[in-house]
């Protein structure tokens, strides 16, 4: 298959030139376009790690899977590996969730490339090591926060519609047995910051997303859930963390493979591994669900 690499300026939100890398891949209306005839799949932060094995199985599926990070040349590899196996198709959109406009611009990028969206799974994420101490996002937000839980927020928001017209349609929060409450008079953690607690915090907000989806779309055909994929798998996060791997990432992919595509998935449930599980107590406090709900759409306009 002949390769093609572009590269297109996002122009809304003046935004910086948002690198387009497309291997092979046409718009969704062009007559050779190879995604037409197959199931479409984002997944968020799949240059490496849970995401990138995630895309390159549903490939291997006869999917067709946006490849999502930052990271060009990685995520260029990660492509290349899916056209090379011959089943399914690839494109790889870059974007950067420490910034609010390039999510947006990245859910723009999706619009215009394909016409379809079967599966979003929100599974960009970072833990960062204690010692850079409290990091901010562009947008002036605690980093973990924002680049765990808010953009995959937005960028929900944002694709919805399309999600809505291709259901029976599935979104898939990448989460973890890593949960804290928030605390609303500090949920940016400028009085106290641990990287644990905004790591597990943002993994719990995660979760309350994926209850008010259930909610808001109980009839619509799309299913959202959350999971915990696997402890402590083989990844570069757990690599720059310094910590001894215990699981597989094969195991994490099972795990979200099974809620993805499994036939007995409840809306809104969250799953630990292969099983349904309880989340954090803080799930279930309905004040805490609209404090953070009113506090997304205030960050994001949404
Ligand atoms: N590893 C575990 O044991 C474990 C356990 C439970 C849950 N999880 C969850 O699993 C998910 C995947 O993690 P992983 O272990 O596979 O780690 P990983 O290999 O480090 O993958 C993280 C992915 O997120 C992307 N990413 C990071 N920062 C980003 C940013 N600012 N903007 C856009 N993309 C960004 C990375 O891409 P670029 O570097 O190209 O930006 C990469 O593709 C995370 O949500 C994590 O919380 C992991």
């Amino acid at each position: 298959m002949r390769a093609t690499t572009s590269v297109r300026v996002a122009g809304l939100f003046g935004l910086a030139a948002l690198a387009v890398v497309g291997l092979g891949m046409t718009p969704a209306s062009a007559p050779d376009d190879p995604a037409a005839d197959r199931k479409v799949a984002l997944i968020t932060g799949s240059t490496s790690g849970l995401g990138e094995a995630l895309a390159l199985d549903l490939a291997a599926e006869g999917w067709h899977v946006i490849v999502h990070g930052r990271n060009v040349e990685r995520g260029e590899a990660v492509v290349e590996a899916i056209e090379a196996g011959g089943s399914g198709s690839a494109v790889f959109l870059p974007a950067d969730f420490a910034s609010l406009d390039e999510v947006r611009g990245l859910a723009d990028q999706v619009r215009s490339q394909v016409d379809r969206l079967d599966l979003l799974v929100s599974n960009a994420g970072i833990w960062r090591p204690a010692e850079e101490g409290r990091l901010e996002s562009e947008d002036g937000h605690e980093l973990h926060f924002q680049v765990n839980y808010l953009a995959g927020y937005l960028l929900v928001e944002e694709l919805l519609d399309l999600m809505e017209a291709s259901a029976p349609s599935r979104i898939v929060k990448v989460s973890s047995v890593a949960q804290a409450p928030m605390d609303f008079d500090d949920v940016m953690l400028e009085q106290e910051y641990t990287d644990f607690h905004a790591y597990s915090q943002s993994k719990l907000a995660q979760i309350f997303h994926a209850m008010d989806l259930a909610e808001r779309l109980e009839g619509t055909g799309v299913v959202p859930v959350s999971v915990h994929p696997a402890t402590i798998m083989d990844t570069r996060l757990v690599e720059e963390r310094g910590m001894a791997p215990r699981t597989s990432v094969d195991e994490g992919v099972e795990a979200v493979l099974a809620v993805a595509l499994g036939d007995d998935v409840v809306a809104g449930a969250y799953y630990r591994g292969l099983e349904r599980a309880e989340p954090h107590a803080q799930a279930l406090d309905p004040e805490a669900r609209e404090a953070l709900r009113a506090l997304s759409r205030e960050l994001t306009g949404r």
